[in-house]
């Protein structure tokens, strides 16, 4: 079971040029109101499901529920939960006994989390709702665990954030935090220069690209005691289709133009180069995520 609850209006993940809109747009066309624009929008909904259904990220997700080992029966909030692949993934996990909660500010996100999950069998009760990090929809000490990935560094006010996941947690409950430092990057196959301005117009697609150096004192500082840091590298030695960058290349090309005066033409040269690299056999990337499972300590 899948519920989709509404809320205010919003805006999307990546602003509304970019990712996101081509997603939306996919669901206008299920609606069958924008027609006029269906070539590109499905070709961005495409990439998205392909980012997140790439060996890579499939990688990524299994690391954290190894790490996170939730148990049948529990209850789980996914902020930040985008289009829902580890929801329905936790949602086997806890089965039916369990549930899982999903909340996201973007609804075109949520969306897609409802389609993805619906229909599953043997799996918790699943509900999604639009909301704030910040903010949280529920009462105190709702839930067993609670999980964000790749989503506290998009929030201004990530402390904010982590009072909230600790106000919903129940005594003992764990948190599960993933996020990228952008400086663990490595990215050959592309004039240096070049890709130096358009992954510094790429940083602007999030607040923070360094926020994991300090998730350690902040979670500390909320009243959390951290049992677990572990770090994830994305590692593609090669230029191929299935993998995660390949997907970035798709994403940065959309959304670095006119950013910090890189144009289409530069970011369109950009991707050409590292396709020749791929061809020559001279591509290389890599990116590290890094994971922070802590416990709520006190009894409120
Ligand atoms: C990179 S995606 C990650 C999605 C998902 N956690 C995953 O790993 O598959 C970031 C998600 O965070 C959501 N997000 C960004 N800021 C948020 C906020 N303040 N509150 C809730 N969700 C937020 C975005 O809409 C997007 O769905």
């Amino acid at each position: 079971m899948v519920r989709v609850h509404g809320g205010p209006p919003t805006h999307d993940w990546l602003g509304a040029s970019s990712t996101a809109q081509l997603v939306l747009t996919v669901i206008n066309r299920a609606g069958g109101t924008n027609a006029s624009v269906l070539g590109f929008e499905e070709e961005g909904a495409r990439r998205i499901e392909a980012i997140y259904s790439t060996p890579d990220v499939v990688a990524q997700r299994h690391w954290t529920r190894q790490t996170l080992r939730l148990r049948p029966g529990e209850s789980v909030l996914d902020v930040g939960s985008g289009p829902g692949f580890l929801a329905a993934e936790m949602a086997s996990e806890v089965g039916p006994m369990g549930r899982v909660s999903g909340i996201d500010i973007s609804q075109t996100m949520l969306e897609m989390a409802q389609e993805k999950c619906s229909g599953l069998s043997m799996a918790a009760p699943i509900d999604f709702q639009l909301g704030d990090a910040t903010k949280l929809p529920f009462p105190n000490a709702t839930f067993d665990a609670a999980v964000s990935i790749q989503v506290y560094e998009y929030v201004a006010d990530v402390d904010a954030a982590l009072s909230e996941a600790r106000r919903v947690l129940k005594p003992g409950g764990r948190i599960l935090v993933v996020d990228t430092d952008w400086d663990s990057l490595v990215w050959h196959g592309a004039d240096p220069a070049l890709t130096a301005s358009v992954l510094s117009a790429w940083a602007e697609h999030l607040v923070d690209p360094h926020l994991p150096g300090t998730l350690t004192r902040r979670l500390s500082s909320h009243g959390f005691t951290v049992q677990v840091h572990d770090a994830f590298a994305v590692l593609n030695p090669a230029y191929d289709p299935d993998t995660f960058s390949r997907g970035l290349i798709g994403l940065i090309k959309n959304f670095v133009p006119g950013r910090q005066a890189v144009s289409a033409k530069q970011a369109e040269a950009w991707s050409e180069q590292l396709s020749r690299a791929g061809e020559a056999g001279s591509y290389f990337f890599s990116l590290n995520r890094y994971l922070f499972l802590a416990v709520k300590q006190g009894a409120d």
